[in-house]
Formats: C-alpha cells, structure tokens, sequence
C-alpha cells in the first residue's frame, strides 16, 4: 500500500511516497481503508519539519482520518463499519492517516452517523471537529441562545469559522471577532449577526486577578 512516509536518518528530514507493508503498521485493534485525510496545520509542521511534531521516525502524517473498518477486533468496530479519527497522537506518535490503510486503537475511532459521508466528514475535519466540541463544552456550562451574544474570536479561521455556523445554527447572536475586514460578508453568511473589528478589542482583556478589567478603556 503507498504512504506518505517522514524519515529522519540523520539530522535532515525527507518525505515520500512510498510503499510500505501491512506488517509495518503499528499495533492496533482495528485496520482501517482510510478514504481520506485533512492537511491539518499540525500535517504542515510534521511535513515540513518547521516544529518537531513528529515524536518518532519514520512516520506517516495525517492527524485525521475518514475510513471504512477493514478488519477489526475490538467489541465496538466490524468490518463494513463508516469511522473518523481525529488526533489521539495519530501522525506525531501513532502513524497516521495519509497512507491508504492505518491500525489504530478502537478507542480512538467514532462511527460516522450516517446522514454523513466520508468526504464531507473529512471536510469537517479535525477543525470542524474541535468547534463542535467547543460549542458542546458551551452547552454543557449552561450557555443558552438566549443569553444574549456570544463572541467567537478568530472567527474567519478554520476552527472559527465552523463555530460562527455552527452557534448561529443553533440560533445563538453570534458575535465575530475578526482582524479581517474583507472577511465580514462571509462571516455574515456564516450567520453572525454582527462582526467586529479585533483592533476594537486588542488590549481590553486583562487576566482575572487583583487588577481585574472594570470594563473601562
Ligand atoms: N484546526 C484544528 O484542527 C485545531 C484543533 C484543535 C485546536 N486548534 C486550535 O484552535 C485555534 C484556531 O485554529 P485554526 O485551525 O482555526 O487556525 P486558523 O485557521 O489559522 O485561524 C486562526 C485565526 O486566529 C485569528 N488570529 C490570527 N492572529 C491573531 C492574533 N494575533 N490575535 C487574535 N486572533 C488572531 C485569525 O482570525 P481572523 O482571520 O478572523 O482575523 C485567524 O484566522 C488555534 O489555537 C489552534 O491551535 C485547532
């Protein structure tokens, strides 16, 4: 099967495609056909060697994944079964999801409802993922829509952007904090009811403590 593959022989870093054995593959309960894999920033820094993301070599990348169970032998997986991963120390310590197979623990997979396919899992990615694990935490404290608005911060980033729907979805008054300008049309079709310019907000936010912000400039 072929694999993106990072090696580090010496103390330059290189990356191929290449092939690699079944046997290669780390320990595992469950085999996975991986239909597809994001390029995560983390997949970036791994590829590229620009921060030391990868923990050992050789190592194939890939933080994510979106696959179908080949073989299985953990309680909750059978072969057939529709799965995603997303982190875990996949494609730092565990090799990951840019090869056509990967084996990964069970415990780190979740069936994939099935109004979704594997491609639009994948295109929610580990970002769209990480939003709704926010908004889920937001829920969990109680936050309610009608609580009054809710800023999200980095709003036209990748984990901001899925939050900005997801909350307006959700028929939250999402707020957008953004430091571009150009952006502001598409956060609004997004659902944020209003969009803010983050230069307006640069500097009024102090740490909780004895000097805590009175709400003044
Ligand atoms: N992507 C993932 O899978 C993932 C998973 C777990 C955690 N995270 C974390 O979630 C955060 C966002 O990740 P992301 O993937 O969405 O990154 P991203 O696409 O690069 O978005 C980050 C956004 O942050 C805003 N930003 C940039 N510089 C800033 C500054 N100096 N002050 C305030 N805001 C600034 C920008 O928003 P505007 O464009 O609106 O100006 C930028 O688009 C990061 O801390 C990341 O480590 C990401």
């Amino acid at each position: 099967m072929k694999a993106v593959l990072i090696e580090k022989p010496e103390n330059t870093q290189s990356v191929s495609v290449t092939e690699v054995t079944e046997e290669q593959l780390p320990d595992g309960d469950v085999l996975v056909d991986v239909a597809y894999s994001t390029l995560n920033y983390k997949d970036a820094l791994a590829l590229t060697g620009k921060a030391p993301v990868v923990r050992r070599f050789p190592m194939v990348p890939g933080i994510d994944f979106a696959g179908t169970v080949a073989e299985s032998s953990h309680a909750d997986f059978k072969p057939g079964d529709r799965v995603i991963l997303n982190g875990w120390g996949v494609g730092e310590k565990h090799w990951g999801g840019l090869a056509e197979r990967a084996r990964v623990s069970g415990d780190w997979l979740v069936p994939l409802p099935a109004p979704i396919d594997l491609r639009q899992a994948a295109a929610i990615g580990t970002a769209g993922y990480t939003a709704m694990l926010c908004v889920l935490a937001l829920e969990r404290q109680g936050v309610m829509p009608g609580d009054g608005e809710i800023v999200v911060s980095g709003a036209a980033g990748g984990v901001g952007s899925v939050a900005t729907a997801l909350l307006a979805g959700k028929g939250y008054q999402v707020a957008a904090v953004t430091g571009r300008a150009a952006e502001a049309d598409y956060l609004r079709g997004l659902g944020a009811a209003s969009v803010i310019d983050r230069s307006e907000l640069t500097g009024k936010v102090r740490p909780l403590g004895p000097e805590r912000w009175s709400g003044g400039d």
